[in-house]
């Protein structure tokens, strides 16, 4: 059987002997398509190619993609579970031409993959054009040689293929299997039905969707194609559903372990079905940067995570299981997909913490609903209310509640759910930028200013505050504190938030961190002293750590400039993250940086320090700023007007953090790493400052460290460190010399100490076999022509394991070779126990083996084996 592993390198192999270019999938959470929330077919990555507003050093490609469809144009949400192959997850493999070939070479290459590689039966074949493309029918004609009983025409609903509401899209053509016993199927294409499934869509690329809802014409023709993994799988492993395929079984394998109840096809299985489709599409959402949230795609992996939650609880999962799939997922997938086996303890803890936490709702949630279900006949309405509650006070994903209710004949109200949904949303607009209510509101403001890039010192006055249920590790309970204008920094963009005190005559507050929550700045304090009330206060930045993280922060805009400079334009900033302790900064480039890159860019960013250039921050229209070459983050939203940050002229950035007042103030400037965080991004870290200063002290204590245990200067530790390397292999080659030689001493008391043996045959030969430890191949055959001289009429085994394999030498004395003995045949069977064969003279042979677990077995076995050939 092909494994899938074989299948998905067979396609790339396939498309590369093409000339098409195998890129990494792109991740599944796009970076920088707004109009996207997960990606959902393989062309995404190449949206803007097809659009014309960007270009690639090829013009054909070929990959396997990430895809996730819970919501947009393409949601097969509800499917999963319930038939075999619709998922929340799944690989696309795809073929790409950008301009270069079109319709004739992408459907001869598809049916030549399909027909002869991947030997699909064609009887099992069908071909759907659109139903205006002649030109389609006709080309399938003549390479598949089907008529048009079996190349079929459907309309824009099957047959023309758009990526959203806008962007490319153009008509299709589609290649379907069928899998009724009696290839009976023709009528079941497109119909929705488990027998005959699409397996390729092939994309003729011609127009771009615009937003009022019309079509333009692209400037170039392209071809984008999408074939189902898990589909191909299925039919080349001839199982009947994609659950069955070598994807999925170590999965269900997995669930039926930690539950105990064995996987079944039918409907017992949906659960164990459900959480190994959900489990792939909430790992890789994770390990491409999105969390559970209660928001945007982030609440689709939350909703996603609560639905494999219950079902879990239906096979008697009670506690957090999920993340005890991920080693499997990981075995499965972390050869194709590195990034997930790179974040895996990430993954896990994310899933683990979000898990834990749903399940105590989810056990409370679920008698609500068996209390709301109980007079419920066959049926029966849940209330829009009632749905909303499990929702409100439990976290219940509607969707959820509305499988639940299917399993038991109900239905939900879901007109009546999303009124209630809107009113509790208009209510919380009501609440000042805020979702409950239980403020201690001292003083009406909203969306206080921030003053903190001019001051780090300034009046204010505490608007509201309320605790938040939690405590500092001195047991103080934290609250959540608005003021009335701040100077405290609110994370964003990356930079941390400030800490520092407020004062005021009857209250000490210490501020740990500030955030912005609902779009308001929002500062986490404990109560030092004293009781929380309105009038004047005094707060304070912690203006040590906002200086080291200004310096981190600036540094980062001019590296950012810097590795443009040294390794190209393609480089994107991708993430960052600024603390008082380092930066971090994520970026878009598909190698690792060499030695030398990294000191250029270090060279780079410590020569615009020296220059000492003033930063000068404006506020602009975005338009104004974008003209002015500013950079933007791809894919960030920004407001109408923007504030950009400027250093001399080689950095223009939109940015709302805090900077340095002059570049001089940075210091000095360290990469302390580089390295990969998933396919095409990489993570430089590093230091400013007096941090840089601390690191180069520390390297420079580690040299003199070394050179004091070398005993010479710094400057001669390398080539004193080589001499001793010579030196110490010299020793260990001349210790290897002795220890053989020390052997052959051995020899006169191996013989002395041999058994004797006698038959009808042969009266008293020696028999002496032996392993010996810690030796090499060349000393156990030196040892042998050792022996043979003094031990008169013997056979001799020796066995040795020198570099992880298995040695064995034997010898056989003249008189008894010339009586016909070999050492061959004797050497054969001995050399087969440990996995190997060899041979040489009859008086001396010598065999190597791959097992040398297996050695002293052999020894043991070896008296026998001579004797045998003894007669
Ligand atoms: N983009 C096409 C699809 O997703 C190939 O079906």
């Amino acid at each position: 059987m092909m494994t899938s592993k074989e299948i998905r390198k067979q396609f790339l192999n396939f498309f590369k002997s093409k000339d098409h270019t195998i890129v990494p999938s792109a991740p599944a959470v796009p970076q920088d398509d707004p109009t996207l929330m997960f990606t959902n077919a393989g062309m995404n990555q190449f949206k803007d190619v097809f659009l014309g507003h960007g270009s690639r050093k090829y013009t054909r490609a070929a990959d396997t993609q990430k895809c996730i469809r819970v919501s947009g144009k393409h949601n097969d949400l509800e499917e999963v579970g319930r038939d075999g192959y619709h998922h929340t997850f799944f690989e696309m493999l795809g073929n790409w031409s950008f301009g270069d070939y079109y319709k004739k070479e992408a459907m001869t290459w598809a049916w030549e993959l399909l027909t002869q590689v991947f030997k699909l039966d064609k009887e099992r074949l069908y071909i759907t054009v659109y139903k205006t493309d002649d030109q389609a029918m006709e080309l399938w004609k003549g390479i598949s040689g089907f008529g048009e009983d079996r190349i079929l025409r459907f309309d824009e609903k099957d047959n023309f293929w758009e990526m959203g509401e806008v962007g490319p899209c153009g008509p299709c053509s589609e290649i379907h299997y069928d899998r009724t016993p009696d290839k009976s199927g023709a009528k079941l294409v497109n119909a929705d039905h488990e027998d005959v499934i699409e397996i390729w869509n092939l994309v003729f690329i011609q127009h771009n969707r615009k937003q009022d809802g019309s079509l333009e014409d692209l400037p170039a023709k392209h071809i984008d194609t999408g074939m189902g993994f898990e589909r191909l799988t299925s039919i080349i492993q001839n199982t009947k559903t994609n659950y069955d395929t070598d994807i999925f079984l170590p999965i269900l394998n997995k669930v039926a372990q930690l539950s105990g109840v064995p996987y079944q096809q039918g409907p017992e299985g949906t659960p164990h079905r459900v959480i190994a489709d959900h489990i792939r599409m909430i790992t890789f959402s994770i390990a491409d940067g999105a969390l559970p949230s209660n928001v945007g795609r982030g609440y689709v992996v939350r909703r996603v995570l609560r639905r494999a939650a219950r079902f879990g609880r239906m096979i008697g999962l009670d506690d957090a299981f999920l993340y005890k799939l991920l080693e499997t997922l990981c075995e499965l997938y972390g050869e194709t997909f590195p990034e997930l086996p790179g974040q895996l303890d990430f993954i896990r803890q994310v899933i683990k913490s979000e898990e834990s936490s749903f399940k105590k709702n989810l056990d409370r949630g679920i008698l609500l609903f068996d209390e709301f279900a109980k007079d419920l006949k066959k049926g029966g309405i849940i209330s829009g209310v009632d749905a909303f509650k499990l929702y409100d006070t439990y976290g219940f994903p509607v969707d959820m509640t509305n499988q639940m209710a299917e399993e038991r004949g109900f239905t939900i109200d879901m007109k009546a759910y999303q009124t209630e949904l809107e009113a509790a949303k208009e209510r919380s607009r009501e609440t000042v930028g805020t979702v409950t209510a239980d403020w201690v509101i001292l003083k009406e403001s909203d969306n206080a200013p921030f003053l903190g890039y001019d001051h780090t010192e300034t009046e204010v006055e505490i608007a509201r505050y309320r605790p938040t249920g939690e405590e500092d590790e001195e047991q103080r309970d934290i609250y959540q504190v608005m003021l009335t204008q701040t100077p405290f920094y609110a994370e964003s963009g990356g930079q941390v938030g400030d800490c520092g005190t407020i004062n005021a005559e009857s209250f000490t507050l210490r501020v740990l961190d500030t955030q912005k929550i609902d779009g308001q700045n929002v500062s986490l304090a404990v109560i030092i002293s004293g009781e929380i009330s309105g009038g004047e206060a005094q707060a304070q930045v912690d203006s040590t750590k906002r200086d080291r993280t200004k310096k981190n922060h600036s540094a980062t805009h001019l590296m950012h400039q810097a590795l443009k400079d040294v390794l190209g334009d393609h480089v994107q900033q991708k993430g960052s993250m600024v603390s008082p302790e380092l930066y971090r900064f994520d970026f878009s480039h598909f190698e690792g940086m060499t030695a030398e890159q990294i000191r250029l860019v270090e060279t780079k960013v410590n020569e615009k320090i020296q220059a000492n250039y003033q930063l000068v921050t404006e506020v602009l229209p975005i338009e104004e700023a974008k003209a002015k070459g500013a950079q933007a983050l791809f894919g960030e939203k920004y407001g109408d007007k923007v504030r950009v940050v400027s250093m001399g002229d080689y950095s223009m950035e939109l940015c709302g953090g805090t900077h340095v007042k002059a570049t001089g103030d940075i210091g000095l400037f360290k990469i302390l790493s580089e390295g990969s965080i998933s396919a095409g991004i990489r993570r430089i870290e590093g230091v400013t400052g007096m941090g840089a200063f601390n690191y180069i002290n520390q390297q420079e204590d580690l040299v003199k460290d070394i050179s004091a245990a070398l005993k010479c200067p710094a400057e001669e530790t390398p080539e004193r460190v080589s001499s001793l390397q010579e030196k110490y292999k010299a020793l260990v080659k001349e210790k290897d010399q002795l220890r053989d030689k020390l052997l052959t001493y051995n020899a006169d008391e191996m013989i002395q100490s041999a058994e004797t043996y006698s038959n009808e045959i042969y009266n008293n030969i020696k028999i002496i076999c032996k392993l010996i430890e810690g030796t090499s191949a060349e000393a156990l055959k030196n040892l042998a022509h050792c022996l043979r001289p003094k031990m008169g009429s013997a056979v001799v085994v020796l066995a040795t394991e020198a570099k992880g394999k298995a040695n064995v030498v034997v010898a056989v004395s003249d008189d008894l070779v010339d009586r016909g003995i070999k050492s061959g045949a004797i050497i054969n069977p001995v050399a087969r126990i440990v996995g190997g064969g060899g041979g040489g003279h009859p008086r001396l042979a010598q065999a190597g083996g791959k097992d040398p677990s297996k050695l002293a077995e052999a020894i043991q076995a070896a008296p026998g084996i001579v004797k045998e050939q003894l007669g």
